[in-house]
């Protein structure tokens, strides 16, 4: 594909060596300030590395996908707090942007995160002299808790310059007729990576928008019966090209879900599944290969009530996250069930369902009751909300 469009893939080494690679310890409490809001049960994930383990799902697609990018720098080894400016500000994601405010990301202190996205590594690989890589990490973000969604996971993010020689003859880099030939480089690049590892699959493009390109996209693919949305690209905004030594280039980038795309191939029902140590899990896979996933019987699930009146500054994922502090994997579920304004106060109250499920054993009712009884007191006590 890259060839066919008259890319030469290049191999080249980096002119400068990246700063913060894998030489750190998992726990990262010693980096967080008072205000953090990073729970242990995040922190604990940070090392675990999925995505550098070839037997594991999320190792082999990363394989895979690195497989259709030939020629492509791989980075998958830096560390995932990052500043602020590297995630946020280098990217052109203006102040007050929902990405970042403190109900969907964790702060490790007031100006550095877990990084919410791969893309935070593009401007500083960019300076680093790279014009073609993909840089692999885990990422987090508070979230809502259901099958599909977990506050830490994995992304990949690719980069692809070209420079005036690569471009049709006499566009310049900045030109019109240059961004064009990128975006259609970029579409047949990534559906050429999606048909080399789901085989043929039906797509669709569809607009999207993201600060830091222009124009910005998102590709579907129809899988068992819906459009499920894989990554989201476009072509690199001119000033972050300019501000990061690549201003004689025109590029694309983009960004994919590494669970997202597993679950597919591999048929996994749940996200928690990524992270179970269960062996009837782990062995099932083996490098370099795609299986369909054999589930094993569930454990019963117990479901727990919670009802409280709602604090003044209240976040759903307040309360997902400060669940997933108390109950880590044994919660598979939080969801809404009933809103209520009083008629005369006003004020809001919201009950929740919380669904505990092991995948690893039956819990039994005490030990779920005694999380309850703990979420009841980090309720009342943490959000400062009064239990009804
Ligand atoms: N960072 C985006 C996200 O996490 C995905 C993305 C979109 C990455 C467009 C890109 C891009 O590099 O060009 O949702």
């Amino acid at each position: 594909m890259l060839l066919r469009l008259g890319l030469r893939p290049r191999s080249f080494a980096a002119s400068t060596p990246l700063a913060a690679s894998l030489a750190w310890s998992r726990p990262i409490q010693h980096l967080c300030d008072a205000q953090s809001n990073v729970t242990p049960n995040i922190s604990d994930k940070i090392g675990v590395n999925h995505h550098l383990n070839d037997r594991h799902p999320l190792g082999i697609i990363k394989g895979l996908v690195e497989a259709s990018f030939p020629g492509f720098d791989c980075v998958d080894d830096l560390h995932p707090v990052v500043t602020t400016k590297q995630c946020f500000d280098s990217l052109m994601i203006p102040e007050g942007h929902v990405s970042r405010a403190e109900s969907d990301t964790y702060y490790v202190t007031r100006d550095t995160v877990l990084r919410t996205h791969t893309s935070a590594h593009q401007t500083e690989l960019l300076r680093s002299g790279r014009t073609q890589f993909l840089v692999t990490g885990d990422v987090y973000r508070r979230d809502e808790v259901d099958a599909s969604h977990y506050p830490a996971f994995h992304q990949m993010e690719g980069v692809c310059l070209f420079g005036a020689d690569d471009l049709p003859a006499g566009a310049a880099p900045a030109s019109a007729e240059a961004t064009a030939w990128v975006e259609d480089h970029l579409k047949a690049s990534l559906e050429g990576m999606v048909d080399g590892v789901f085989g043929p699959v039906e797509k669709r493009w569809v607009d999207a928008h993201f600060p830091f390109t222009d124009p910005s996209l998102e590709l579907e693919i129809y899988f068992n019966g819906e459009w499920l949305e894989v990554l989201g690209c476009g072509v690199v905004q001119r000033q972050i090209l300019d501000d990061n030594g690549a201003g004689a280039s025109a590029g694309w980038a983009f960004g994919l879900g590494l669970e997202r795309l597993a679950m597919v191939l591999f048929d996994i029902p749940d996200i928690r599944l990524f992270w179970s140590t269960d062996p009837r899990f782990t062995e099932q896979f083996a490098a370099g290969k795609v299986v369909q996933f054999q589930p094993f019987s569930k454990y019963p699930p117990c479901f727990k009530d919670i009802t409280f009146w709602l604090p003044d500054t209240f976040h759903e994922n307040d309360f997902a996250a400060l669940v997933r502090s108390v109950a880590g994997d044994l919660v598979e579920q939080v969801e809404t069930i009933d809103d209520f304004v009083h008629p005369k106060t006003d004020r809001a109250s919201k009950c929740f369902r919380i669904t505990y499920r092991s995948m690893e054993r039956s819990l039994t009712n005490d030990e779920v009751d005694a999380l309850q009884v703990e979420i009841r007191d980090a309720v009342a006590g943490e959000l400062g909300a009064e239990l009804r």
